[in-house]
C-alpha cells in the first residue's frame, strides 16, 4: 500500500507562524498522528506533499520510510497528488490522506482499503451539517461523480452523503487520470474529486465506505477545530483507561500525551497531565493537578495533588507530595516519603527513608531509613563543577542542614540541626557544627532616645 497524504494547505485560519499539520494535538504533530496511522496500517510507501512552510514540517518530521514532493504553487487536490506520482511504486494502490485530519482510524482505513480491490474506494459520510463539502453524486446507487460544493446547484446541494476526501485508487490508473484533470471549475483548482468522473467513464468500480465516527474525518482549520478534536481525543484516551478498570474522577479532565499505562485499581483525580512514557502500577492514586512526564510509579504509592515528576522512577508504597518536585535521575526505593517543597535531582533515596518538607536533595545517595530534616540542602554545586553527597543507611539530619558535597555522612550518624557539613560525618556519632548557644544575664533591649 502506498500512502499519500496532502499536506501543503497554508492553514491561514490558524493565524499562526508554525505550519498547520505542526500544531500538536496531545502534544504531538498533527501529521505525526497520520504517519502513525499510515504506518499502522502497513503502508509500504508514504509521500508527503508538502508546501508552504514546508522545510519546517520536514526537518521535524523526516524519517527514512518517507518521501517528500514539493507542491509550489498549490493548484488543488489533484494537482497535489501529481507531484507525489514519481514517489510511489505502481503496483500497489495508493491511499490518499489528509495531513490536516489527525483522528482517523487505522480500522476504519482497512475496511476502506478492503472494499477497494482494483476499483475506486471512497471513504464518504453523512454529517449533520453537509455545507462545504463535496457531494456524493449517485444514480440507482451506483456513484456518478463528487461535486464540490461551490460547482454544486440546488439538488447537488442538497445530497446529505459528502467526500471526506480519503480514497484508495489504484495507482496506474491515478497516473491516467491525474494528468486528464482540468481546472474549469468555480475554484479554478485541479479537482482530485474528478477521478470519480474518469473511473465511471472507464468502468471500473466505484465503491464507498464509511467511518465509525463522525470526528474521524473531521479537520484541523481553525484554533478553535484544533481544541475540539483535542477534547475528542483525550476523551477516547479516557474511555480507553476506564475500560480497563482505571478510576477518573472527570474523564474530561485528563490530558494523556503519549502512552500512560496503568495496573488494578489506579487512581486518577481532575487535571493531571502524562507525558511521554508513563507506567502506574497496581493500587497507585495520583492526586489532582499532578504532571508526570516519563516516568515510572511504583505499586500503592499515592501522589498527592500538584507534583511533578520528570524522568523519574518512584517505588512501591511511596508517599509523595503535596507540591513535591521529583526530576530528572530521581530513584526511589520502597516507602519512602516525599514531602512538601522538596525537589528532588539526579539522586537515589531507598527505602523507607524520608524528605518530608523543604528540602533540596540533587546529586545525592541516600541510604534505607535516613530521615532529612526539614530545609536540608545538598550543595552540590560550587559554581562549575556537581559533587555528590553520600548517606549511609540510618542516619538523622537535622533541620536547616548544608551538607557541602562532596561529603559522605556514615552509617547512623546524626547531623545536629543547622550543621553546615563540610567534612564526612563518621558512622554513629553525633555531629554537629553551629556556634555554641550563650545568655548573657543582665542584658537590656536598647530603648528608643527621647529628643
Ligand atoms: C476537499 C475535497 C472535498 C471534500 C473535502 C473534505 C477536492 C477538490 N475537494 O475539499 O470534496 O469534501 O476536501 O475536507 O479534493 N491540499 C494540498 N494542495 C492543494 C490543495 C489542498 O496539499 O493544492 C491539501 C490541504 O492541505 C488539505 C487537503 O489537501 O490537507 C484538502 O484541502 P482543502 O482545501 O481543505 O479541501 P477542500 O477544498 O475543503
Ligand atoms: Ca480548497
Amino acid at each position: 500500500m502506498n500512502v499519500v497524504i496532502l499536506a501543503a494547505g497554508q492553514g491561514k485560519r490558524m493565524h499562526s507562524d508554525l505550519p498547520k499539520v505542526l500544531h500538536p494535538l496531545a502534544g504531538k504533530p498533527l501529521l505525526a498522528h497520520v504517519l502513525d496511522t499510515a504506518r499502522a496500517i502497513g503502508a509500504t510507501k508514504i509521500c508527503v506533499v508538502y508546501g508552504h512552510g514546508g522545510e519546517r514540517v520536514r526537518a521535524a518530521l523526516d524519517a527514512p520510510d518517507l518521501a517528500w514532493a514539493l507542491q509550489e504553487p498549490q493548484l488543488g487536490t489533484g494537482h497535489a497528488v501529481l507531484q507525489a506520482l514519481p514517489a510511489i511504486g505502481p503496483s500497489a494502490p495508493t491511499l490518499i490522506m489528509y495531513g490536516d485530519v489527525p483522528l482517523i482510524r487505522a480500522s476504519t482505513l482497512q475496511r476502506l482499503i478492503a472494499a477497494g480491490k482494483d476499483s475506486l474506494a471512497l471513504l464518504t459520510a453523512h454529517p449533520e451539517n453537509p455545507q462545504g463539502y463535496g457531494r456524493i453524486v449517485r444514480v440507482d446507487g451506483a456513484v456518478k461523480r463528487i461535486v464540490e460544493e461551490k460547482d454544486a446547484d440546488d439538488a447537488e446541494r442538497a445530497i446529505r452523503e459528502i467526500n471526506t476526501g480519503i480514497l484508495v485508487a489504484p495507482t496506474a490508473a491515478l497516473a491516467r487520470w491525474l494528468p486528464m484533470l482540468g481546472n474549469r471549475n468555480a475554484q479554478g483548482e485541479y479537482y482530485l474529486t474528478d477521478i470519480v468522473a474518469l473511473a465511471v467513464a472507464e468502468g471500473m468500480p466505484v465503491v464507498t465506505a464509511h467511518p465509525d465516527a463522525a470526528w474521524e474525518t473531521e479537520g484541523v482549520n481553525s484554533k478553535l477545530q484544533l481544541a475540539t478534536l483535542e477534547r475528542v481525543h483525550q476523551r477516547n484516551v479516557a474511555d480507553r483507561l476506564m475500560e480497563v478498570g482505571v478510576t477518573l474522577t472527570d474523564p474530561a479532565r485528563i490530558d494523556v500525551r503519549g502512552e500512560l499505562k496503568c495496573g488494578r485499581d489506579v487512581n486518577i483525580d481532575v487535571s493531571c497531565v502524562f507525558e511521554g512514557r508513563v507506567e502506574l502500577a497496581d493500587n497507585v492514586a495520583i492526586g489532582a493537578h499532578c504532571v508526570l512526564k516519563n516516568c515510572r510509579i511504583g505499586r500503592g504509592t499515592r501522589i498527592a495533588p500538584f507534583c511533578h515528576i520528570e524522568d523519574a522512577a518512584v517505588g512501591a508504597d511511596n508517599i509523595i507530595g503535596p507540591y513535591a518536585r521529583l526530576r530528572p535521575g530521581t530513584e526511589l526505593g520502597t516507602g519512602v516519603h516525599i514531602g512538601n517543597f522538596v525537589e528532588v535531582k539526579n539522586s537515589t533515596i531507598a527505602d523507607s527513608s524520608k524528605a518530608n518538607h523543604l528540602a533540596y536533595i540533587g546529586d545525592a545517595t541516600i541510604g534505607s531509613r535516613v530521615n532529612v530534616g526539614a530545609g536540608t540542602i545538598t550543595c552540590n554545586y560550587d559554581g562549575a563543577n556537581k559533587h555528590r553527597t553520600v548517606i549511609e543507611d540510618d542516619v538523622f539530619i537535622g533541620s536547616d542542614t548544608q551538607l557541602v558535597a562532596p561529603v559522605t555522612v556514615g552509617r547512623g550518624a546524626t547531623l545536629g540541626a543547622g550543621t553546615t557539613l563540610s567534612k564526612d560525618a563518621p558512622p554513629d556519632q553525633l555531629t554537629v557544627s553551629r556556634a555554641k548557644q550563650m545568655s548573657i544575664p543582665g542584658w537590656k533591649r536598647p530603648v528608643k532616645k527621647k529628643v
